[in-house]
């Protein structure tokens, strides 16, 4: 699939959104961050939100669930018109169940670590999995510091992903800027989340392609 840059609106200007999402065609996706204010000590929005979101562009919405029950609700973001549904491992009860759910409503599915949390247990369903997203800081708020000692897991990642032979994309999330994607792409990632860098930077489109020529240099 190569590289894919997907741009994270949580530092968008919220009143706006659908001009923020339109400001970066470039885009591979488009990022969601669903936070409830429980499983991460933030909240922004919910399927609601992210229906109109996904009305008004073409680029397809990566949604990333940060949020408790996700067996209850990740399906929820399938319907809502996300092509691709992120839940965090640590807030679902029956996870392979529930990324055959997503997979039959017709998303892509797709399952998150926090820093702390490690990948090893999860080896044997991998395959069940078209995405692995691993996060570079804890996960709540954006622009903070990248966490090199998520290095090593990305790398242990990729290993297990080319042993078991499946075509699961490699995402991380958290910190990722023009400094430290190429310490990310050369662990072994190959989608890449960035939120700060992206909307922070003068010209937003330029940056996505910034990113993506300096993960693939
Ligand atoms: C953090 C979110 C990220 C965030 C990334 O909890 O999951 O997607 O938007 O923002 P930056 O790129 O600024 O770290
Ligand atoms: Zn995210």
């Amino acid at each position: 699939m190569g590289i894919q840059i997907t741009p994270s609106i949580l530092n968008a200007d919220f009143a706006a959104l659908g001009a923020e999402v339109a400001r970066i065609p470039s885009a591979d996706w488009i990022h969601v961050d669903v936070m409830d204010n429980h499983f991460v000590p933030n909240l922004t929005f919910g399927p609601t939100m992210v229906e109109a979101l996904a009305r008004s562009t073409d680029t397809p919405l990566d949604a990333h669930l940060m949020i408790a029950d996700a067996d209850r609700h990740a399906p929820t973001y399938v319907e809502a018109g996300c092509a691709s549904v992120t839940f965090h491992v640590e807030a679902a009860a029956a996870p392979v169940r529930l990324a055959r759910e997503i997979r039959a409503a017709g998303g892509r599915a797709s399952m998150a670590l926090k820093p702390a949390t490690p990948v090893e247990p999860y080896e044997d369903m991998l395959g069940e999995l078209d995405m692995l997203l691993l996060m570079t800081v804890e996960p709540g708020f954006g622009g903070q510091k990248f966490l090199d000692l998520v290095l090593p897991k990305i790398r242990r990642a990729r290993a297990l992903m080319d042993k078991h032979g499946v075509e699961t994309w490699l995402q991380v999330d958290g910190g990722v800027s023009l400094e430290t994607i190429e310490r990310c792409a050369e662990a072994g990632a190959d989608t890449f989340v960035a939120g700060s860098a992206v909307y922070s930077a003068d010209d937003p489109d330029a940056m996505v392609n910034a990113l993506r020529e300096r993960a693939a240099a």
